[in-house]
């Protein structure tokens, strides 16, 4: 049913469709996470590992949030591989996963770029679309990748 909050139709579907590319973005950096915590190796296995772990459970709830709030503007989220890989900004790692560097530079560009793409959508959320409540809500979430990129920074000397 369609969600009558004073947000016209074609901008809400507009707003959808950022919350729909962004949560294609936070599903494939949370695979891309796990990815990192099955298979790092080195002196720091094991505080990268749990590491890993923590970054992509607070990615798990970011996923079921940003999926939620396309259902409050009364619009489906996508919920395929399929098509979270057709709209993403960012790529799959299918090679070997395993040099702790190169993984936390990997993970941490991820976050970087889904930064510096929720601060571009965030002008057209306010300005064009009017919608108040999702610039509040992908602001939250821009700060939780700002903290989790700071974590990841202060690995790489
Ligand atoms: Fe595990």
């Amino acid at each position: 049913m369609k969600a009558n909050i004073d947000i016209k139709a074609n901008n809400l579907e507009k707003v959808a469709d950022i919350l729909n590319t962004l949560l294609a973005d936070e599903f494939v950096l949370c695979t891309k996470t796990r990815n990192a915590h099955w298979n790092v190796e080195g002196p720091h296995f094991y505080d990268l590992h749990k590491f890993f772990e923590l970054q992509y459970e607070e990615l798990d709830e970011m996923i079921d949030e940003v999926a939620e709030r396309v259902r409050k503007l009364g619009h489906f989220s996508l919920g395929s591989l399929k098509d979270f890989l057709a709209v993403t900004h960012l790529s799959e790692d299918s090679h070997r996963f395993s040099d702790s560097r190169k993984i936390i530079q990997t993970l941490l560009s991820d976050h970087e770029a889904i930064i510096c793409s929720i601060r571009q959508e965030l002008n057209k959320v306010t300005d064009t679309y009017k919608d108040a409540g999702t610039a509040d809500f992908i602001t939250g979430i821009m700060e939780q990748h700002e903290k989790m990129a700071w974590m990841l920074r202060a690995h790489v000397l």
